[in-house]
C-alpha cells in the first residue's frame, strides 16, 4: 500500500465518546491510522461526555476497544494521544474545561465529532459557538441517518449551518469511505472501456444488492423508528445507485463530484401512491434458521407484539435522464438474508442477432458484476465456446479480479479510516452535502408516506431467505431474474 504522509496534528472532541460508534469504529480507526503514521503524535483525541471517567477511565476503555489489534508499544503512544473531558451537552456543566483545553492550540484543525443523537445537535452546536470554540479551522461531524424525513434532514442541516459552513460540516455515511465503492469510480472513470457502453442503448437493467446475515438485535430501539428505508436506502443504496449513475466529473474536485450525484439524485423519477404499490416491497423477517441454527423473529428481537417497521425493501428505480431513461434500477437490502453480500450488477443487452443457433444454448447476456464485500472483486460475464468437438455450444463464464488476489498482502482499511483523515485533511468528496441529503429524502418522502397510509403490514419472510416472494415478483413481471450467487461465474 502507498506510504501515508503524517497529517498536522489536530484535536479530535468526541461527544458521545463512551458510546458505541466510538467504541467499535472511531477509536479503531483512529489507532489504525496511528500506527500507519498518519497521525501526528502531537495530535489530542479528546473524549466527551456525561461519565465522570477521568482521562485514566476513558483510557482504559479505549485500550479495551483496541486490545485486538494493538501491540503494546504502540498502543502506549497512542492512549498518550487521549484525553477526557466529562461534558453534558444538555448543560453548561463541563465547557470551561473544554475550553482550556482547546485553548493551548487555538490554530489547529479543531474537530467535533457529533456522536451524539440528533436531538441533541442544536445544544451541541450552539455551546460550541457560545464558547468561543468554534473558528475558521474547526469543522463538524455528523452520522447518517441525518433526519427521519425531509422535514426533520432540513431542521438538522439549518442547525448546523447556524454555527458551521457548509464547507466545514462533515456528513458521513460510511459506505462511501469502503475501498470498493470508491474503486467504482476508479473502474467507471479510469477505463476507456465502459463509458461507451454506460448508457440506455447498452444496459438493460442495473441491479444494487446490500444483504445481511445480522438481525437487529441490540439496536431495535433505534431500527424500529427507522426502518430499512431510512436506515438504508436514503442513504447507502442510493450513494451506490449515484455512482454508478452520475455523468464523468470534470475532476475529483468534491464540489464538482457531489454536484454530478446531486444531479442523479434530483433526476430519479418521482413515485406516486401507484408507483409505491407497483414498484415496492417491504418485509419484515420471521424466525428461521441462518448459519449455525434458528434466529428470532424481528418482533421477538423487538420484544412487542407486532411492529410495521420494515427491514427489507426491494425496489425498482428510474432515473429520468437522457443517459438512464428506461433502465430499471432494482433495490434490494435486508437484514436476515442468507449472506453478507453487496453488490452492483450492470446487466447489459442481449447480443442483436445470434448466428449460432438453437444448438448453442441460450445466449446469456453480459454483465458486469461489482463485488463490494465481502470478496471485493469485478467479475465480467461473457460468452465462450465450451471446449471439444461435436458441434459449437456456448456458456457464461467470467473474467474474475479480486482484490484479495491482486492486492494480495496489503491490509484493507475500514471505511472510518480514510473518512476520519479526509477530515483533518479537509477534503469532503466522501461525505454528503447538504442538498444532496436533502435531494435523497425528497425522493423517499412519497415512499414513506404511501407505505404509513398501506393498511397492510409489511410482507413475513423467513430469516435466511431472500426476502418475500414479492421482491422475486417484482423482477421477473419485467422478464427479469435477481442475479444469484457468483458461484458459476468462478
Ligand atoms: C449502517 C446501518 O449504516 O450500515 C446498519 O445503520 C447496517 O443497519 C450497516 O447494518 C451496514 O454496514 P456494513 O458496513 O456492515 O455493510
Amino acid at each position: 500500500m502507498a506510504p501515508t504522509p503524517t497529517l498536522p496534528a489536530f484535536d479530535l472532541v468526541i461527544f458521545g465518546a463512551t458510546g458505541d460508534l466510538a467504541k467499535r469504529k472511531l477509536l479503531p480507526a483512529l489507532f489504525q491510522r496511528f500506527i500507519a503514521g498518519q497521525v501526528d503524535s502531537a495530535s489530542r483525541i479528546i473524549g466527551s461526555a456525561r461519565d465522570t471517567l477521568g482521562s485514566d477511565g476513558f483510557r482504559e476503555r479505549v485500550s479495551a476497544a483496541i486490545t485486538a489489534d494493538a501491540q503494546g508499544q504502540s498502543l502506549e503512544g497512542f492512549l498518550s494521544l487521549v484525553d477526557y473531558v466529562a461534558v453534558d451537552v444538555s448543560s453548561e456543566s463541563g465547557w470551561s474545561d473544554l475550553k482550556n483545553r482547546l485553548q493551548q492550540f487555538p490554530d489547529r484543525v479543531r474537530i467535533f465529532y457529533l456522536a451524539i443523537g440528533p436531538a441533541l445537535f442544536a445544544r451541541a452546536c450552539q455551546r460550541i459557538h457560545d464558547y468561543g470554540l468554534d473558528g475558521p479551522s474547526s469543522r463538524v461531524v455528523v452520522e447518517k441517518p441525518i433526519g427521519h424525513d425531509l422535514l426533520s434532514a432540513q431542521d438538522i442541516n439549518a442547525t448546523l449551518a447556524k454555527v458551521f459552513s457548509e464547507a466545514q460540516t462533515y456528513r458521513i455515511d460510511h459506505y462511501l469511505g469502503k475501498e470498493s465503492v470508491q474503486n467504482l469510480l476508479a473502474l467507471r472513470f479510469g477505463n476507456a472501456l465502459f463509458e461507451p457502453l454506460w448508457n440506455a442503448a447498452r444496459i438493460d437493467h442495473v441491479q444494487i444488492t446490500v444483504a445481511e446475515e445480522l438481525g437487529v438485535a441490540g439496536r431495535a430501539g433505534y431500527y424500529d423508528t427507522a426502518g430499512a428505508l431510512r436506515d438504508m436506502v436514503q442513504n447507502h443504496l442510493l450513494q451506490l445507485l449515484c455512482f454508478v449513475a452520475m455523468e464523468p466529473p470534470h475532476s475529483m474536485n468534491a464540489d464538482v463530484v457531489r454536484d454530478e450525484k446531486l444531479k442523479v439524485m434530483r433526476s430519479l423519477k418521482p413515485m406516486s401512491a401507484e408507483d409505491v404499490r407497483q414498484y415496492t416491497v417491504r418485509g419484515q423477517y420471521r424466525r428461521g434458521n441462518l448459519g449455525d441454527g434458528s434466529v428470532p423473529g424481528y418482533c421477538e428481537e423487538l420484544g412487542a407484539e407486532s411492529s410495521r417497521t420494515e427491514t427489507f425493501v426491494a425496489m425498482r428505480a428510474e432515473i429520468a435522464n437522457w443517459r438512464w431513461a428506461g433502465v430499471p434500477f432494482y433495490l434490494r437490502t435486508g437484514k436476515r438474508l442468507p449472506q453478507r453480500v453487496s453488490e452492483i450488477v450492470v446487466s447489459f443487452q442481449p447480443v442483436r442477432h445470434s448466428m449460432f443457433g438453437p444448438a448453442a444454448g441460450p445466449m446469456t447476456p453480459n454483465k458486469l458484476i461489482i463485488r463490494l464485500q465481502p470478496d471485493e472483486g469485478v467479475h465480467l460475464g461473457l460468452m465462450i465456446k465450451e471446449p471439444g468437438p461435436g458441434g459449437l455450444r456456448l456458456r457464461s463464464t467470467a473474467l474474475n479480479m479480486s482484490f484479495a488476489d491482486t492486492f494480495a498482502g496489503s491490509r484493507q482499511p475500514e471505511a472510518y479510516e480514510r473518512l476520519l483523515m479526509d477530515v483533518v485533511r479537509g477534503n469532503p468528496t466522501l461525505f454528503m452535502r447538504r442538498d444532496e441529503v436533502e435531494a435523497a429524502w425528497a425522493w423517499v418522502d412519497p415512499i414513506l408516506k404511501a407505505w404509513a397510509a398501506d393498511p397492510e403490514p409489511p410482507k413475513p419472510y423467513t430469516a435466511g431467505t431472500w426476502g418475500p416472494s414479492a421482491a422475486i415478483a417484482l423482477v421477473e413481471r419485467d422478464g427479469r431474474t435477481w442475479h444469484e450467487e457468483l458461484e458459476h461465474y468462478s
